[in-house]
């Protein structure tokens, strides 16, 4: 709940910040009754403004993937720092870091690195338009790929002709992906993919085989680009691009969040054919070459590698799912759990099986007043750097919410 401080907080941005605040921190995407400022994060908490501590299921919305304030990530940060970090160019940081995406990521032959997931989508827009000169860019409805005019979910500001070349299709749906591609004929630029379906509000859904498949052949027939958007799942469901495990491997691919455990840095990632193209866009920032995030990122990959971090968050969601699935099941609740479990989006579902909006925010609410931050439509992350104590702790206070939920509202 939003204490004294916060509320505070909260009416002096109202004064000197265009709605209070925007974009997915803006009041009507938080979990209605959060707090929206913080004043320490370490490990896998998160204390607000007024002293409440969490236990972070949010994980900063992807980037904590080690725990907040990680040692060895933070330390490379700071020794980079001290030497350089924005300045008239680039360090070597750059270049072993481009080194190390190539050598991790099977599909990569090349990396250039940004600061925003949008930044990195927008980059693999005009690649695959550069590619062959093509205009049209397939998108599954509803997926999310950044906050950039031709791809904001929200259209103020924006005109019809931000999108004018865009073709929706419905995910992991073959015959839909097949007449998307028709429609846009000889004039197909790229398929953008999710690496799952990770839309808010609705289940997620992993990809199918035969989908992730048909968008490889369907780019090799028409000679456009896969583009797979890992900038949330990135990291979280394998060591490589997300759809390796399919043995699907996209032309592109772009990622951000976890990549530096929360420094400021996203990538685009290529392979061989899209590199001629990729050399001729034109895109840059004045922060985009700071060396003290691309240390901290040289840091996280190696984390990535040597240490056991993916199978224990998967163990950890896994304890999570069951002991959730467990309790509801006592309590005659209907709750929906999708998605990876170390990605995992839970929401109390009414009779049709959508989401009860009403009863999942007043689930979020009492873990939120019991020292739990979760969401109630947007999916979640588990970190790295909790423990099955902090999982049971979870467990514990969502039980005693559940028992107490208010029944459903007749219709
Ligand atoms: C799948 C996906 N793509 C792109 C973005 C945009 O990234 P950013 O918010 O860093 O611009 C996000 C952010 O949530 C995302 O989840």
């Amino acid at each position: 709940m939003s204490g004294k401080v916060d509320r505070e907080l909260r009416a002096r941005a109202s004064r000197v910040i265009p709605g209070g605040m925007y974009g997915h921190q803006s009041v009507g995407l938080l979990p209605p009754h959060a707090p929206q400022f913080f004043e320490r994060a370490e490990g896998a908490y998160l204390w607000d403004v007024d002293g409440n501590r969490y236990i972070d299921f949010m994980c900063g919305y992807g980037p904590n993937l080690f725990g907040y304030c990680n040692e060895q990530v933070d330390a490379a940060y700071r020794k980079q720092m001290s030497q350089i970090d924005v300045a008239t160019g680039p360090t070597p940081r750059m270049v072993e870091l481009a080194e190390a995406f190539v050598a991790m990521v099977t599909h990569a032959d090349w990396a250039m690195f940004c600061k925003n997931g949008t930044d990195a989508s927008s980059m693999a827009l005009l690649t695959a338009r550069a590619y062959r000169g093509r205009k049209k860019v397939l998108m599954a409805s509803g997926a999310y790929h950044g906050a950039a005019p031709w791809c904001t979910p929200i259209p103020a500001g924006t005109v019809e002709d931000d999108r004018a070349h865009f073709i929706y299709y419905q995910y992991n749906d073959v015959k839909s992906l097949e007449d998307a591609v028709a429609q846009a004929g000889d004039d197909l630029a790229a398929i953008f993919a999710s690496p799952f379906k990770h839309d808010v509000f609705v289940d997620q859904e992993l990809p199918d085989a035969a989908y992730a498949r048909r968008a490889r052949e369907l780019c090799d027939e028409k000679d456009a680009l896969l583009i797979v958007d890992d900038i949330r799942a990135g990291f979280r469901i394998e060591r490589n691009c997300s759809w390796n495990h399919l043995g699907v491997q996209p032309d592109l691919s772009t990622w951000g969040k976890a990549i530096a455990n929360g420094h400021p840095i996203s990538a685009l990632l290529g392979n061989e054919r899209a590199k001629e193209a990729a050399s001729h866009i034109y895109v840059t920032g004045s922060f985009w070459f700071a060396g003290a995030a691309m240390a901290a990122s040289l840091e996280t990959l190696r984390l990535i590698r040597e240490t056991d971090y993916l199978e224990r968050t998967i163990a950890l969601g896994d304890r999570l799912r069951a002991g959730l699935a467990s309790i509801a099941n006592t309590c005659d609740l209907d709750l929906s759990q999708t998605g990876p479990s170390q990605m995992p989006l839970v929401m109390i579902t009414n009779e049709e099986g959508n989401c009860d909006f009403d009863r999942s925010t007043a689930f979020v609410d009492g873990m939120l007043a019991g020292g739990v931050y979760f969401h109630p439509f947007h999916n979640m992350f588990v970190g790295a750097a909790m423990t099955e104590a902090d999982i049971d702790r979870t467990l514990e206070v969502a039980e005693t919410v559940m028992k107490k939920l208010p029944d459903p509202v007749a219709a």
